[in-house]
């Protein structure tokens, strides 16, 4: 069955500023959306506001907008400590600390400040969309929209529908999207979706190979970028990401999942103990003179 759009979005509201949210509540701004950016406290407000400008100045400085553009959009987010002033809004995205008690506490308080027709989406890139839901009066108004970082660049959005999302709720959010230029494609809900997935089985792989002995770092990232024709090799990828964060998101999967493809290869869990976690640290599977300066092996 083919659903067609049925609201018409204008008022999208923004809940946490950080690394996704402010990118988000960028790209909603840029296409001409008034955005209402919630953060829980004066210090955040100032943060979101920094890096709102920090991101739109940097696209002036590479000639994507010029300086009026910039100005515009900042005039079209308005930036609030108070979730109440959500009460207008169309669409509501929450992109706060990945803490199933934070959201779920959001949703709830959402119940009594949006319109019954507002539909209201999660960033997490985790947690259970479906857990998250249930703590709204109604769950099928909710669905995940996974964006990628940075929010304002990356093309692919990852829609997330539980089982009780309602279908015209999905139909018009991956209207939205499009409308924004973004790619959008639906999965199911669990942990991982549909990109991280496929990303961190197949990394998790190499680290196994690696591990094994079986052939050396460089010839494995060597494999894959002139073999597959990837623009870094697995290894490489895995150190940019931080060895940490790529754990996490593993053992989440694999608890979820039970896929032994995401079972998190032993050595993973040693680097991450004994404090090599990649470029960030200087060191993982390979080594760093600076943050982000070329490999030095
Ligand atoms: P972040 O830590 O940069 O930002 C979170 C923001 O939420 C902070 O500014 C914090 O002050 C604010 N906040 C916390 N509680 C709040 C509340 N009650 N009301 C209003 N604001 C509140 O985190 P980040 O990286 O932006 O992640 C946000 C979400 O997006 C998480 O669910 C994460 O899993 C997901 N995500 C992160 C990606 C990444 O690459 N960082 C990629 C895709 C999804």
């Amino acid at each position: 069955m083919t659903e067609t759009a049925t609201r018409e979005f204008t008022t999208v509201g923004v809940i946490g500023l950080g690394t996704m949210g402010a990118g988000i509540a960028e790209v909603f701004a840029r296409n001409g959306f008034a955005v209402i950016g919630v953060e829980q406290n004066d210090v955040g407000l100032e943060r979101g506001r920094q890096h709102l400008e920090h991101s739109t100045g940097r696209a002036v400085k590479r000639e994507k907008m010029t300086r009026e553009q910039a100005d515009e959009l900042l005039g079209r987010i308005t930036l609030t400590t108070d979730m109440q002033d959500l009460a207008g809004a169309d669409l509501v995205v929450e992109a706060v600390v990945e803490s199933l008690e934070v959201k779920k506490s959001i949703f709830r308080a959402l119940d009594d400040i949006v319109r019954p027709d507002a539909v209201l989406a999660t960033n997490t890139s985790s947690l259970s969309v479906t857990e998250i839901s249930t703590a709204n009066a109604k769950p099928g108004r909710v669905v995940g929209v996974h964006f990628f970082n940075p929010a304002p660049v990356q093309n692919l959005v990852e829609i997330i529908r539980t089982v009780v999302t309602e279908p015209d709720v999905l139909a018009d959010v991956q209207e939205l999207l499009r409308s924004l230029g973004k790619n959008p494609v639906v999965c199911g809900d669990k942990a991982g979706f549909i990109a991280n997935t496929l990303l961190f089985g197949y990394l998790n792989h190499a680290v196994a190979m690696y591990e094994g002995k079986y052939a050396s770092r460089e010839d494995i990232d060597a494999a894959m970028r002139f073999g597959c024709g990837y623009p870094m090799g697995p290894l490489a990828l895995l150190d940019l990401i931080g060895l940490d964060t790529a754990y996490e998101i593993l053992d989440t999967m694999y608890k979820q999942g039970r896929d032994r493809l995401h079972a998190p290869a032993p050595i993973l869990k040693q680097y991450v103990t004994a404090g090599l976690l990649g470029r960030k640290s200087g060191r993982g599977f390979y080594t760093y003179e600076a943050p982000d300066s070329p490999v030095v092996v």
